[in-house]
């Protein structure tokens, strides 16, 4: 038996925790799945719940993308104490990415993986993640577009990861290139929005 596999499950499990959608729900009373863009990521809790409590809607955003963000982190970091092998590590982000994406508690519909990603990407390919992330929040705060800001700070992850390929803790790309995938396909929305001017600013 590979007990690899329930790392592989724990952090399906664990990425499939909708933060945003309870955080938002208990201390907001409302339901972010019905409103802005529906997704379940702290953009959305920032945006729906700065409707009725702006001061409230910025707690409650920082603490999704925390949260969100740890989801991606902590099986990978226990993993790793156990001596688990690169590979395996690799293939913990990528469900935890996939969990908060697809959850298993929402009827396979969840969030667009960006903090989720972060968490992941942190821990793994730490250098080019910090270079994304300083991105992603300059971006954010000179265009203030949510999604515009996490697409360009994943692509400066990924940009970043194949230039310092030898010299970083990159290990092998192809399961980065998965995660980065997956974010971009789940901000289409998002892209078809930005291209016809449509994507409103949040931050
Ligand atoms: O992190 C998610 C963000 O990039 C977009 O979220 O709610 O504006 O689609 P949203």
């Amino acid at each position: 038996f590979n007990f690899n596999v329930l790392f592989y499950i724990v952090a399906y499990l664990a990425g499939s925790i909708p933060f945003g959608l309870i955080l938002a729900k208990v201390f907001a009373g409302v339901n972010i799945k019905e409103s802005g863009s529906k997704s379940i990521g702290a953009t959305n809790v920032l945006r729906v719940v700065k409707e009725t409590n702006p001061s409230l809607a910025k707690k409650l955003g920082i603490a999704t993308v925390i949260l969100d963000a740890l989801k991606g982190t902590i099986v990978i970091l226990i993993a790793m104490s156990m001596g688990a092998s690169e590979a395996t590590l690799w293939a913990i982000g990528v469900l935890a990415v996939l969990g908060h994406c697809y959850s298993i508690f929402l009827g396979l519909e969840g969030g667009k993986g960006v903090a989720t990603g972060l968490g992941a990407f942190i821990v793994l390919i730490p250098i080019p993640t910090i270079i994304g992330a300083v991105v992603w929040v300059f971006c954010g705060k000179v265009l203030k577009i949510s999604s515009l800001s996490s697409l360009l700070g994943l692509t400066a992850v990924v940009i970043s990861a194949i230039l310092f390929n030898n010299g970083l803790n990159v290990g092998s790309n192809a399961p980065m290139y998965i995660i980065a995938f997956i974010i971009y396909y789940k901000h289409i929305p998002n892209i078809i929005r930005l291209v016809k001017g449509q994507e409103g600013k949040v931050i």
